[in-house]
């Protein structure tokens, strides 16, 4: 397991369901990473390319974007953290929103993938975030407390552990919550008890080359879970520079 401690920012591509062999090699040819020991870049692909992903790593991590609740047995189709782990993966976003929408993952479901990831030496990426509607009724606070509460297992500490404030309506969306909003949120998310004091907590949600670095540069925020901005080779070059 690598230390997270010992970064004070994160910058994690997530892919989602983009790229190919071809895509891969262009983007990993072209991509400038500047030796910063504090700086953490990570690249989340589809599963099927982690292998080759990890096998040209050079001064960045790699995440998978999702793992089983189960660690081995009659699961047909399922992707383990016991077999992420023997494969080199650092990272593995758990919880994203579009897996909460489309793949029922609830909070009890995502619980189990982190404890499970932890065990397995591999630092969980937990995104929260609320609903446009939950927003307009004034209940941002109330619902992001209530997920991190039920979804951080007990083995979890801020070395080993990483939260991604993305509140739905941002996501691939252009639209973004104000710099006071996004940093009040993540001052909030540390709040919530002591446990969370020191975790690092990143923005994700429309995510681009214009409003990366005033969000990035607010007190709160340790850095950014990209999306479509992190297909683009130039953007993502500029984002992390
Ligand atoms: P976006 O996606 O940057 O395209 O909004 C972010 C995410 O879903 O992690």
């Amino acid at each position: 397991m690598i230390n997270l401690t010992k970064f004070s920012s994160f910058f994690i591509a997530n892919w989602k369901l983009n790229g190919d062999f071809k895509f891969i090699d262009s983007f990993l040819k072209q991509l400038k990473i500047t030796k910063n020991n504090k700086k953490c870049i990570v690249i989340a692909p589809n599963s099927i390319y982690l292998n080759y992903i990890i096998s040209r790593k050079k001064n960045f991590f790699v995440s998978s974007q999702n793992t089983s609740i189960f660690e081995n047995g009659a699961y047909t189709g399922e992707i383990s953290s016991t077999s992420l782990n023997d494969l080199g993966v650092d990272f593995c976003i758990i919880g994203h929103s579009e897996r909460r929408q489309y793949f029922n993952e609830d909070d009890e479901t995502i619980k189990i993938k982190a404890k499970s990831l932890i065990n397995n030496n591999i630092a969980p990426v937990i995104c929260i975030g609320e609903t446009i509607e939950e927003r307009k009724n004034g209940k941002t606070e109330e619902k992001i407390e209530n997920q991190i509460r039920k979804c951080i297992p007990d083995n979890s500490n801020n070395g080993n552990t990483i939260l991604a404030y993305e509140p739905l309506w941002a996501i691939g969306s252009g639209l973004t919550p104000s710099l006071d909003e996004i940093d009040k949120t993540h001052e909030n998310i540390r709040n919530i008890s002591v446990k969370f004091n020191n975790y690092a907590v990143l923005y994700g949600g429309s995510l681009n080359v214009k409003n990366y670095q005033e969000i990035v540069d607010l007190p709160n925020v340790n850095g950014g879970l990209i999306g479509g901005a992190s297909l683009k080779i130039n953007d993502f070059n500029q984002i992390i520079a």
